[in-house]
């Protein structure tokens, strides 16, 4: 009989993995149809953000780690492994029966110089970065095996002109690397969603160089389920249209749609073609800058405007099945520094103190 109570009383402490009841949330809102996240950093967890922990609680049934679970923050040295951040956020995640997104295992950026070079400095061949790869997924994926729903298993692979990235995951080891890096993810965990994901995947030459790499990575056999769209977007940019013929294209080839990585820069764009390439970066200036003192009303109106604009156009498409923003409040939005550093963006749905703005109302609105 104990045994029972106790067996009972750990099922009610972790919580089953239901769908998010708090009425009134975005989660509760959006769900069956939407699973609505919310990327966080190691932060969450600091005594000065727990205003913030216990938003993302409320508000969304799902999560992504912006930064601890890529490779430079995972393993640093060869062998050596930082599992704290990790281990602690899983452990969130199940707590608050949490959808988790385990982001990202291949990347050309935030990927130590270890991995692509020797200990004599010289470029690394072909098997001993596969070998490298081979166990930095079998080791990270087989972790939280059961546990992490879904992996962003290859990030920005293709450039926005169609062709393959020159990344030094493609030179040592050839075209196949994306479709390996997916077998070698399924194999590390049968259960788990993997995922490609990118940016600018609005852009037709883009989008038909996705396309052709993911049909070509099904074609061998290795599982890809489906696309995630990172949603770096602004107030005008894609159009509802271009957005409407990039879920049809992937909705038709039977991809579930994750957008993975949404927020909407308020801000001038110095570069003349958007991007979330983090290798362009440029010097601040005051001119680009121009919200510092806080978000005026009509600029709350058009982003209000621009989220449900964007929101009706997923629901449009069942294949649409997650929307993760890229960050809880503007405060800890990455767009306060790309691509120029200090600047005050205004991108999300909760301002830099914490609270609600019109975007999150009228996305609450939207469902009533
Ligand atoms: O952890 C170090 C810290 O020790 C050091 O003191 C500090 C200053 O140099 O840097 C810290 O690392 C930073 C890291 O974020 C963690 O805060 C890196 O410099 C910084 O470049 C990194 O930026 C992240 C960027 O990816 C590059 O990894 C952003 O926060 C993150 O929002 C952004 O997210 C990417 C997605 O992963 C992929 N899609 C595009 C998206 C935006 O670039």
């Amino acid at each position: 009989m104990f045994l029972c109570i106790l067996f009972f009383c750990s099922l009610t402490v972790t919580g089953a993995r239901t769908a998010k009841a708090d009425p009134g949330s975005l989660a509760s809102t959006y769900q069956p149809q939407l699973k609505i996240g919310v990327a966080v950093g190691e932060s969450l967890w600091s005594d000065s953000e727990r205003a913030t922990r216990i938003l993302c609680e409320r508000e969304y049934n799902s999560s992504t780690p912006e930064n601890f679970l890529k490779w430079d923050a995972v393993q640093p040295e060869p062998g050596k492994f930082n599992w704290a951040a990790p281990d602690r956020w899983v452990q969130w995640g199940e707590q608050h029966q949490l959808q988790l997104v385990g982001h990202v295992l291949v990347w050309h950026q935030q990927t130590p110089d270890w991995v692509f070079r020797d200990d004599s400095a010289a470029p690394r061949g072909r098997d001993s970065l596969h070998a490298l790869l081979r166990n930095h997924i079998a080791t990270v994926v087989g972790r939280y095996r059961g546990r992490i729903d879904i992996w962003d298993v290859v990030n920005e692979a293709i450039e926005d002109d169609g062709s393959r990235r020159d990344s030094p995951w493609l030179q040592i080891l050839g075209d196949n690397y994306v479709a390996d890096a997916f077998q070698l993810a399924h194999q590390a965990d049968p259960t788990a969603r993997l995922l490609y994901n990118d940016y600018n995947v609005w852009m037709p030459e883009k989008r038909a160089g996705i396309i052709r790499l993911l049909q070509e990575v099904r074609s061998s056999g290795a599982p890809v389920h489906g696309i995630g769209m990172q949603g770096h977007w602004g107030l005008h940019y894609p159009t509802v249209e271009e957005l409407q013929s990039t879920l049809k294209s992937f909705s038709e080839l039977n991809f579930e749609i994750h957008i993975t990585e949404l927020d909407i820069t308020v801000l001038p764009d110095p570069s003349s073609i958007p991007t979330a390439d983090i290798a362009s970066h440029f010097d601040y200036n005051e001119t680009m800058d121009p919200y510092q003192e806080g978000l005026p009303p009509e600029l709350s109106d058009q982003l209000a405007t621009r989220y449900e604009q964007l929101f009706k156009v997923f629901l449009e498409f069942p294949e649409v099945v997650r929307v993760t923003f890229w960050g809880a409040t503007d405060k800890l939005s990455w767009r306060n520094d790309f691509p120029i550093s200090g600047r005050t963006d205004h991108p999300l749905l909760f301002d830099r103190a914490g609270q609600p703005k019109k975007a999150y109302k009228a996305l609450l609105r939207l469902r009533q």
